[in-house]
């Protein structure tokens, strides 16, 4: 069976999950659950990110100690995922002693081999960024122009990784397809720009903290603490038991997808392979970054007091079309922006007028002039078999590749279809004309639209599987999929048999008033 193991960044813990962070998780999920139904050995991994001077602070400000900001922070994103019907595999946090343990032995490995140095170092810190900032990079009031804060100079005595040693590798690793270890990095653009940086020259990077205790101890100088980045990178390995867990590591590693937005790009692109190859370990194979969600054309931040809650989306729509929502809104790769607006807007379209719609109208037929069974009739079934068609050209390669707006599209074409379908055919005057006809056509639209279940599964598990059941279909809704998407033979067994009794239909997908908005 082919494995596949995708990740999301791990996120901070300084603030509550937002819907910057439900991106990513859900994208990630959409793509799990769909190489899931491929028949594939999914390990899909999140998690958060807990040490380092920023995290330390905001718990300072709040007066609680950093563990405990952490152990609440880090409920408030497993409650999230679980509220979102995240079908995460594994949820890792940095305070979890494997996890530091692991840290710990990839640090001495590096430093045995020779590529950890001590040195003096001085330089501008921006705890927003947990990174240093070059001089020429900060805006024109002197500050970091992603947290517009200015940054600290920090002069100590560091341990520093030979990052600079790893330059060439890295270009021809990225640039090459012909490379074993090729790590693609997506989307293109972005590719360049990390190629663009690379030749410009790689310098060592600093790797450990003297004057922050909120850390792992480095094993060779417990008076140092390991930088919370190369601890963070590190979460890839150590949730797939890298230290002490070899089968599950060598089932898993390397990673095929690590997904994030593009402000963390680098460290996923250049770091963290140079780490990987310090240590012996082969290198994950996708890089893979979104742009930034903005709303009402600024960024999503606390300041603006403009951050949508995932809360919010789920009160607004309800769980499954706040995640499909989410992610088909914008294309995957560019910024955009996401009002609330545009989101009602998408679902009146989308959900309300034309999934719900299709849904709603066909349920009611039946029970109208077929006693609430589907029709039994003897019918050759071309209206699935143009569905099919609409759907196997780019559904599956979209979501591949992360076009989620490209998926959604997609479907709502097949929808559209088979209400035109409707349309013309006018069933509500075949009732009065010709009840043969009525029924063939009716069962056409219930195939139809049970092909269409299949593809909602990834970004409706639930609803989908309640809409398979209103259709009066058979058997496990995954089990149909999962033989489907491997074999693509119609008609499917399982598809609402004729005669069989309809759910009791409720609808699913109430319009929303924009006027009240
Ligand atoms: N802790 C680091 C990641 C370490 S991974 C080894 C970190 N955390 S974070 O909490 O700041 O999360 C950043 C990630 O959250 C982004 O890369 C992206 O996946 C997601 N997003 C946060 N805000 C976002 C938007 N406004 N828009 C889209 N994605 C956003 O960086």
């Amino acid at each position: 069976m082919k494995k596949y193991y995708i990740t999301t960044p791990i996120y901070y813990v300084n603030d509550k999950p937002h819907i910057g962070h439900a991106y990513t998780t859900i994208a990630a999920d959409i793509a799990a659950r769909w190489k899931r139904l491929q028949g594939c050995d999914v390990y899909f991994l999140t998690g958060t990110d807990e040490h380092g001077a920023k995290i330390c602070q905001s718990a300072q400000a709040k007066g609680i100690t950093p563990k405990e900001l952490c152990d609440q922070m880090s409920g408030y994103f497993k409650q999230a995922w679980k509220l979102l019907n995240i079908s995460n595999d594994g949820f890792i946090r940095t305070t979890d002693k494997m996890h530091e343990e692991t840290v710990q032995l990839i640090m001495q490995k590096l430093y045995d081999k020779g590529l950890i140095y001590k040195k003096e170092y001085e330089g501008l810190y921006c705890v927003g960024c947990e990174k240093f900032i070059a001089e020429k990079d900060l805006d024109e009031n002197g500050c970091c122009p992603d947290h517009k804060k200015k940054p600290v100079l920090q002069s100590e005595e560091n341990y520093f990784f030979k990052l600079s040693q790893f330059n060439q590798q890295l270009i021809d690793m990225i640039e090459n397809p012909a490379n074993p270890n090729r790590i693609e990095v997506l989307p293109e653009t972005r590719r360049n720009e990390i190629l663009g940086k690379l030749r410009l020259g790689l310098e060592d990077i600093s790797i450990s903290r003297a004057a922050l205790d909120w850390g792992i101890p480095l094993p060779f100088d417990k008076s140092q603490t390991v930088y919370v980045w190369v601890d963070a990178l590190i979460n890839y390995v150590s949730a797939i038991g890298y230290k002490d867990n070899k089968e599950k590591f060598e089932k898993y590693w390397p990673a095929d997808i690590h997904l994030m937005a593009k402000d963390i790009l680098w460290f996923h692109s250049v770091i963290w392979p140079a780490l990987l190859m310090g240590a012996d370990i082969p290198v994950h194979k996708r890089v893979y970054a979104h742009g930034f969600f903005t709303i009402n054309g600024d960024k999503m931040s606390k300041t603006l007091g403009n951050v949508i809650t995932p809360q919010q989306l789920i009160d607004k729509f309800g769980v499954e079309p706040a995640r499909y929502l989410t992610v088909s809104l914008i294309p995957f790769g560019p910024d955009g922006d996401i009002s609330m607006a545009e989101l009602v807007k998408k679902y009146n379209v989308d959900l309300a007028n034309n999934l719900g719609n299709l849904i709603s109208r066909t349920n009611k037929m039946a029970e109208k002039y077929f006693e609430g069974k589907v029709p039994d009739c003897e019918v050759e079934d071309n209206l699935t078999k143009e569905v099919a068609k609409i759907l196997d050209i780019d559904y599956g390669k979209s979501i591949e590749n992360m076009q989620f707006h490209k998926t959604s599209e997609i479907l709502q074409q097949a929808i559209t279809l088979i209400n035109q379908q409707i349309e013309q055919d006018a069933p509500w005057k075949l009732a009065k004309t010709d009840t043969q006809k009525l029924a063939q056509c009716m069962y056409c639209y219930f195939q139809a639209t049970d092909l269409i279940i299949l593809h909602l599964i990834p970004f409706m598990p639930t609803l989908s599987e309640k809409i398979w059941n209103l259709n009066g279909a058979t058997g496990n809704i995954i089990d149909v999929a999962k033989k489907y998407f491997n074999d693509k033979i119609l008609p499917i067994e399982g598809f609402s048999p004729k005669g069989n009794k309809l759910g009791k239909f409720e609808i699913l997908f109430p319009r929303i008033q924009t006027e009240k908005l």
